[in-house]
């Protein structure tokens, strides 16, 4: 057994969840500091590259959003095996987000819920802190995301435009890529905005400012758009459209879930907490969601997938469903950092089981 799973892993669940990850977070960003974690346990193993975006990936698997929302400890993560990373969601102006306790570990069921409500420093914070971060280059190694999504107390339609238009304006200098999020459970109305014609609207007016911006390559930041497994398969043509349309550079897939199965093994109490579910019950979902967008879309628009891998095995299920990129992060809590690196470890070995020669070899094989 790891030593996380003996000995940091109990540690850690004696505390409540978001104290733990606080904690977590806190460490790596000190580790980081002190300069005591090694350079980086990727495996440089050719077969692992992938090309996304225009953007080389020394490795599939990311971080998913949500776990270094502030871009705290940036530079610890490629120690852990990670390809690239997505810090945020970053909203446009900063808020607390939701009342305290708003993550719960359901470990029966190796899940989580959670209803942080996008707790922000805001996107002027975070500019603030990724300028400082640049100071001493790069930033990251491999390709990072910064993940943008709605101020709470903004609704009106203009204003939220420009709360988005604010945040990819002040972050996009420091990211490879900007990932919309329009599919948190946790920002009442946000989900909204993937119905056609307000995603539409955003996305163009994201787009305009995308196009007057540059990236940290100095180009103009490719922009992905994040949703939500609890969409209709309507509803996902519509945001398949809206993205070829809009020349968008592809869809992570997916967000939480607000449903929950009836084969929940954790308390009826537990299971009750409002928030978005994420972790092993909702592998099956995202992957199905990952098949349809594959097929949907021909293969022709580049898809990120998430949601309950927590091995080499579901990693490689998602590829072969039409995934060219992966991320985890509630996997994380329960299998331990180290997750990236075996699931890169295992990757090379199906690829080769499978006689494939990259996982581009591999991406939609058991789709098309
Ligand atoms: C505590 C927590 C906070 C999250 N916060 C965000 C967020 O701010 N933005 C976002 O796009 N996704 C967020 N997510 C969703 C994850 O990025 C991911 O899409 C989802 O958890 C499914 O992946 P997983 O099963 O590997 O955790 C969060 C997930 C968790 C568990």
């Amino acid at each position: 057994m790891s030593i996380y799973k003996s000995l940091v892993k109990p540690l850690l669940f004696t505390l409540d969840a978001e104290t733990a990850h606080s904690f977590t977070i806190k460490c790596l960003h000190r580790a980081n500091s002190l300069g005591i974690l090694t350079k980086s346990t990727a495996l440089t193993d050719p077969t692992l590259k992938v090309s996304f975006g225009g953007i080389e990936f020394p490795n599939p698997v990311g971080l998913a959003a949500g776990c270094d929302k502030a871009g705290e400890a940036i530079p610890a993560w490629p120690s852990f095996g990670f390809g690239f990373v997505e810090i945020g969601t970053i909203t446009g102006e900063p808020q607390p987000g939701n009342p305290k306790p708003r993550a719960f570990r359901l470990p029966q069921d190796d899940a989580v819920i959670n209803r942080m409500g996008f707790n922000s420093e805001g996107s002027e914070a975070v500019a603030e802190r990724m300028k400082i971060l640049k100071a001493r280059k790069p930033i990251l190694a491999s390709p990072l995301i910064i993940n943008i999504g709605k101020t709470k107390v903004v609704t009106e339609e203009n204003a939220v435009l420009e709360d988005y238009r604010k945040s990819l304006r002040l972050l996009a200098p420091y990211a490879d890529i900007i990932a919309v999020n329009v599919s948190s459970p946790n920002t009442p109305g946000l989900r909204l905005w993937q119905e056609k014609g307000p995603l539409k609207s955003l996305l163009s007016s994201i787009m305009q400012e995308a196009i007057a911006s540059v990236n940290a390559r100095g180009e103009t930041p490719p922009v992905l758009v994040k949703i939500s497994p609890d969409m209709s398969a309507h509803d996902m043509v519509d945001v398949l459209e809206v993205a070829v349309e809009l020349q968008l550079a592809g869809v992570i897939a997916t967000n939480t879930t607000i449903s929950r199965s009836d084969s929940l093994h954790s308390s009826a109490a537990k299971v009750a907490e409002t928030g978005g579910l994420s972790g092993r019950p909702l592998k099956e979902r995202a992957n199905e969601v990952m098949r349809f967008l594959f097929r949907e879309s021909g293969g022709r628009l580049p898809l990120i997938g998430v949601g309950g891998i927590s091995s080499a095995e579901d990693a490689y299920e998602r590829i072969r469903s039409g995934a060219s990129l992966v991320q985890v992060y509630t996997g994380l809590i329960f299998e331990g950092p180290y997750l990236p690196r075996t699931i890169n470890q295992g990757l090379v070995a199906l690829l080769q089981r499978d006689r494939l020669k990259s996982i581009n070899d591999a991406v939609g094989i058991d789709c098309r």
